[in-house]
């Protein structure tokens, strides 16, 4: 059986670690609507095992799965055309995620430039999970044989390193069981940059919440954020090639075209020439209207957890039906009584 012959199945899933930024917005969660909404399968997690690499407050996380959940919602995941569930619920990640480890090689997790970032200096101190979590990545997306994955630009490798393990599992065990899944990076919006700094990533862990727009603020606040956010003194070029070595400008254009569905390009050809106290205030707006009736639609769900829960215990059944037979597949090939 070759790669064509799986069928289309896509993927994802975020850490309900707190703090959903407009970069998991704009990168992951829109995408994720717009590709159920084109009539894919589509499966999406929260990914509480991923959250615990890092030491998370017990009662904290509970509620940011919920938040979590409640946020995909509020964006237009509906779980009646999504798969939508949480991690810990289905046990074939933890169980796969194990078998793909005695697979995957160290020489490749050491190139992992995220455990890098996160480790800094201090690796010897930090989780094994933490150096472990592209294999469980992999068995999140494997266990499903899916074969999209909508991620931003950071994940791209740990994507990559998915199809590593794929292929390495096929050829160690002479069957064809798992896709080599594709990274799905698109949009005008795939590495959302700080505010602060244009240099680096937007991004829920960074010490200024200045630098982020998160989806619970409120008007007033995103708004704030992005009359403050840092800029260069030059106008807006009219074409793309000006915002070279301009990040910031860069980063600000990319928002705009990605909350609005339109190009770079177009965005440079209706603003160039205009400053960044006329651009600032309007896409201020834009991401206003954009994102407070996400907010005020989480926070209404927020008010009814039992029912959050009742929607994931539901979605954990049905992913569940599908994960467990291809973990028993696996655990066969493998050598398991099963
Ligand atoms: P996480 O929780 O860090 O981020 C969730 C998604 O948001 C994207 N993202 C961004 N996109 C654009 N600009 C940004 N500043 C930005 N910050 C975050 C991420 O690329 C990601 O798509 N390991 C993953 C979660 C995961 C997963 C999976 C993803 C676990 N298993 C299986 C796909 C498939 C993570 O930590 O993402």
């Amino acid at each position: 059986m070759s790669e064509t012959n799986f069928k289309e199945r896509v993927f994802s899933g975020i850490q309900p670690s707190g703090n959903l930024t407009l970069g998991n917005y704009l990168g992951a969660v829109k995408r994720f609507v717009e590709m159920q909404n084109s009539g894919i399968e589509t499966i999406y997690c929260m990914v509480d095992l991923h959250a615990i690499t890092v030491w998370q407050d017990p009662i904290a996380l509970k509620t940011q799965t919920r938040e979590l959940a409640a946020a995909y919602i509020a964006c237009g995941l509906d779980p009646n055309k999504s798969i939508l569930f949480n991690q810990s619920q289905v046990s074939a990640h933890a169980e796969l995620g194990w078998i793909l480890s005695c697979v995957t090689r160290l020489g490749w997790m050491n190139r992992m430039t995220q455990f890098k970032d996160k480790a800094g200096k201090n690796a010897e101190k930090m989780s094994l999970g933490l150096y472990a979590y592209p294999a469980l990545m992999a068995a999140d997306i494997l266990a499903y044989q899916a074969t999209h994955v909508p991620v931003g630009e950071d994940q791209k490798q740990h994507v990559e390193l998915t199809r590593d393990i794929a292929a390495k599992f096929n050829h160690d065990y002479g069957l064809e069981l798992f896709p080599l899944p594709e990274p799905i990076i698109e949009g005008a919006a795939t590495r959302v940059m700080s505010l602060r700094d244009g240099s680096k990533k937007m991004s829920k862990s960074d010490p200024s919440d200045k630098s982020r727009i998160n989806m619970t603020d409120n008007a007033d606040t995103i708004a704030s954020k992005i009359r403050k956010a840092k800029t260069d003194p030059d106008s807006l070029p009219s074409e793309p090639k000006g915002l070279e070595n301009r990040p910031e400008a860069r980063n600000l254009v990319n928002i705009y075209a990605a909350l609005s569905d339109s190009s770079v390009s177009d965005v440079l050809k209706e603003f160039g020439g205009q400053q960044f106290g006329t651009f600032k205030p309007i896409l201020a707006e834009l991401a206003v209207n954009h994102l407070a009736p996400i907010s005020s639609e989480m926070a209404r769900l927020m008010d009814d957890p039992v029912e959050i829960d009742r929607l994931l215990n539901d979605g954990a059944m049905r992913a569940d039906a599908i994960a467990a037979p291809i973990l028993k597949k696996v655990k066969n090939a493998v050598g398991m009584i099963v």
